[in-house]
């Protein structure tokens, strides 16, 4: 009864006031960028959704069997030691883990990459959130830290690895603005002993946190960053990218594959002729990694809930409405700046995590549930975009939200074996076996 009475009370107020409410809303949308109102131009998404998810279909899109595991939070992605038949992690908590596959529902607690030193850098304002994993050849694991840059990391195994800041990301303000926000990486090894970095390079406005902010507000600035570890020499791949994802060596070693999540593409990028070409596109889901199949020349593709034009979610309507998008990111930034200011006023703890959750707009996430809750893909493709193989759910948490797959050698030979993660909290590692 209270409640119902309080929002008759608010609605009598929302419509007594309508006029000035819009006339506040039309200031927002219009208002130039002062320090307190965000600089962005959202844009109409023209990438649509498929008409059907059966182009995406193969023969066999169930799964033998599943398994959540290891209850690391926000596994993002993950890498397989084959000499030890290690699992490697980095967490939401900005610590490395490792996960035995013999015993894959235990896990152990390993390292931080950003050191003290580096935390002072920024005034303890930057959070470590270890995000891509990479090995090479010879062991050395290579890790994306979205706000701080890559780690190099030997004897990675042992009580006294080595780690290395091998590519700051301050470094990008020699470009211009400087970056805030890398997502994955791939390494070339060089005969010196170096290494040639690719990145991708989201954002220079929104950090990790922020990922809805930056999807909401089309912020296109993403580009792909080159950088050799002997010259210091940084260079720019691609540019004008929408949320540039990850990436992954084609098996020739001539190019590169990337998934650019905020426009549901795929690209193709090729060294000797230097041209990127557009491999796949109006995916029915976002796509976060890519990575090798177990073969080296297949790539697996973890894509966020699969839909068709019949059945978009809230995000899809939002993104036909650039105006209205404009209007509540700069409404929820706002919002959470008055949170902000209220926080250090009485600090009440509670009110920071509100401002927290209002100017990086996960608030949506918890009024209505369905933004990419539920469903998921897996898609594995050839380096021309050809499917050889899906596995997908439309609804249920097993496939919710996938940052990755990460298949593995299995003891079967009928069978295939893959690890999920997850960049989201509430999801452990999922272990899926498939049929051959
Ligand atoms: C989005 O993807 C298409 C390919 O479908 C591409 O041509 C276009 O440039 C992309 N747009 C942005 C803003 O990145």
């Amino acid at each position: 009864m209270a409640i119902c009475n309080c929002f008759r009370k608010f609605l009598n107020f929302c419509f007594k006031y309508s006029l000035v409410l819009g006339v506040v809303g039309i200031a927002i949308i219009f208002a130039p960028s002062v320090n307190f109102l965000l600089d962005i131009e959202p844009k109409s998404l023209t990438v649509p959704l498929p008409n059907s998810l059966r182009q995406f279909e193969t023969n066999k899109v169930q799964w033998k069997s599943f398994e959540n595991v290891a209850s690391i939070t926000g596994p993002d992605s993950i890498v397989y030691d084959a000499k030890t038949h290690q699992l490697i992690t980095g967490s939401e908590d900005g610590y490395l883990y490792s996960v035995d596959v013999n015993d894959d529902r235990k896990f152990k607690k390993l390292f931080k990459l950003v050191n003290d030193e580096l935390m002072a850098r920024f005034q303890y304002k930057r959070r470590p959130r270890p995000i891509g994993l990479r090995f090479d050849s010879k062991g050395r694991l290579f890790v994306c830290e979205p706000m701080f840059g890559i780690f190099k990391v030997e004897n990675v195994f042992t009580d006294k690895p080595k780690i290395e800041l091998i590519f700051d990301i301050e470094k990008t303000s020699q470009l211009g603005q400087t970056s805030v926000f890398f997502d994955d990486l791939l390494v070339e090894e060089k005969q010196s002993g170096g290494h040639v970095i690719y990145v991708t390079d989201v954002s220079r406005k929104f950090s990790f946190q922020y990922v809805m902010t930056a999807i909401l507000s089309s912020d296109s600035d993403g580009r792909i960053l080159r950088y050799d570890t002997d010259t210091g020499k940084l260079d720019i791949i691609m540019s004008n990218l929408f949320f540039p994802n990850s990436m992954e060596m084609l098996p020739d070693n001539n190019g590169f594959l990337l998934t650019e999540t905020g426009n549901r593409t795929v690209w193709k990028y090729t060294f000797n002729d230097q041209e990127a070409r557009v491999l796949m596109t109006a995916l029915p889901g976002e796509p976060d990694n890519i990575r090798f199949s177990l073969n080296g020349k297949t790539f697996w593709m973890a894509l966020l809930r699969p839909r068709t034009k019949n059945n978009p979610l809230l995000i899809d309507h939002m993104m036909s409405l650039p105006k209205l998008r404009k209007l509540l990111v700069r409404s929820f930034d706002l919002i959470g700046i008055v949170f902000d200011r209220l926080h250090r006023i009485t600090s009440i703890s509670k009110l920071q995590c509100l401002s927290k959750q209002f100017r990086s707009m996960e608030i949506l996430n918890k009024v209505k549930d369905d933004f990419a809750t539920g469903g998921g893909m897996l898609i594995e493709i050839d380096s021309n975009g050809r499917i050889i193989r899906t596995v997908y759910q439309t609804e249920g948490t097993a496939l919710a939200w996938p940052t990755e797959a990460r298949e593995i050698p299995s003891k079967n030979p009928d069978e295939r074996l893959l690890y999920i993660g997850s960049f989201r909290p509430g999801y452990p590692i999922r272990k899926i076996i498939l049929n051959k």
